[in-house]
C-alpha cells in the first residue's frame, strides 16, 4: 500500500459528510492536506474539526475559470478526490429543465472540470463519488442515475487518459451525512430505517465507511478505471 506521510492530498468537498471523515483520515496519517468547498464557514468549523495543520481554499468546483486557476498554481498533486454533488433526485416530469442541469453541473461536470484542469504526478490518484447507477430503473432516481453512469465513463476515460495517474470511483450507498439534512428530521429517519432494514448488513452507511472504501482507491496502486461500490449490498436488491 502507498504511504501517504507528507502526500499533497486534496479533498474537494472535504468540509462535510464523506469529504469530511477521510479528511480526519488523512490528518492522521499526517497527509499534507488541502480541504476545498464553497462555504469558508463549514471550512473553518472542519478545520477545527479535522486538526494537524490542514489548509482551507474557497472553490466552487462549478465555476469553470476557478477551477482552472486553482489548477494553475503549479502545485502537483500525489491524490485528489471529489465528494461534491447535489440535487438530481425526483420524477422526470415534475423536473425542470433548469434544476435537471443544475444537478448535472453540481456533479458530473465538476467531476469533468477537475479531471480536465488538475496535475497529478504519475502514479497518483485521482478519486470520484458517484451513487448507484440505477441499473433497474426506479420512479425519482432516472437523472442522478444518469449523472452517476456519465462519471462511471469518466472514471474509464480518464484512467486510459491520465495513465499512469490512476482513476476510480466510488459508488456508495445511503449514507448518514449532512446530505440528508434537507429533509424534514422525521422523514429522514423514516427513510433510514427503511434503507438499514432492507439491506443485506442491516445497518446504514456511515461517512467512515466511504472514507475507508475511498482510501482502499487511493492507495491500491493497482486498481485503476473502476467503479466501486460500498453499498452495503444495495445493489443485490
Ligand atoms: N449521503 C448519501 O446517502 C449519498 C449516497 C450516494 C451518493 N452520495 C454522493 O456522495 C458525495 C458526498 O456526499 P455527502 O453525503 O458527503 O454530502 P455532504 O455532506 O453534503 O458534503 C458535500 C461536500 O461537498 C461540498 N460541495 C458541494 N458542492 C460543491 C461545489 N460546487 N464546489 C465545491 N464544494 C462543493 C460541500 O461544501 P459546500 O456546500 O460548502 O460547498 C460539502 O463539503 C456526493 O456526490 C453525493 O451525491 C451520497
Amino acid at each position: 500500500m502507498i504511504d501517504l506521510v507528507g502526500k499533497k492530498i486534496l479533498v474537494l468537498g472535504g468540509s462535510s459528510g464523506m469529504g469530511l471523515a477521510l479528511a480526519k483520515d488523512l490528518a492522521g496519517r499526517k497527509a499534507a492536506l488541502t480541504v476545498a468547498a464553497r462555504s469558508k464557514d463549514k471550512l473553518d468549523a472542519a478545520a477545527k474539526e479535522i486538526g494537524g495543520g490542514v489548509a482551507t481554499r474557497v472553490l466552487d468546483a462549478r465555476d469553470d475559470a476557478a477551477v482552472e486557476a486553482f489548477f494553475k498554481d503549479g502545485t502537483v498533486w500525489d491524490h485528489i478526490v471529489v465528494t461534491v454533488g447535489q440535487g438530481g433526485r425526483g420524477p422526470l416530469p415534475s423536473m425542470s429543465m433548469a434544476d435537471a442541469l443544475t444537478a448535472m453541473d453540481a456533479k458530473f461536470w465538476c467531476c469533468f472540470r477537475v479531471g480536465r484542469a488538475a496535475k497529478i504526478t504519475p502514479g497518483g490518484s485521482l478519486t470520484f463519488v458517484s451513487g448507484g447507477e440505477g441499473h433497474r430503473g426506479q420512479i425519482g432516481t432516472t437523472l442522478i442515475s444518469s449523472i452517476n453512469a456519465a462519471i462511471a465513463g469518466l472514471t474509464r476515460g480518464l484512467a486510459i487518459e491520465l495513465s499512469p495517474v490512476r482513476v476510480n470511483t466510488l459508488s456508495p450507498g445511503t449514507t448518514d451525512t449532512p446530505l440528508w439534512d434537507r429533509m424534514k428530521p422525521e422523514d429522514r429517519d423514516a427513510m433510514f430505517k427503511r434503507v438499514a432494514d432492507s439491506l443485506p448488513v442491516k445497518r446504514l452507511g456511515q461517512a467512515e465507511d466511504a472514507a475507508h472504501a475511498i482510501l482502499f482507491l487511493m492507495t491500491n496502486p493497482f486498481t485503476t478505471g473502476q467503479v466501486v461500490r460500498a453499498d452495503g449490498g444495495g445493489d443485490l436488491l
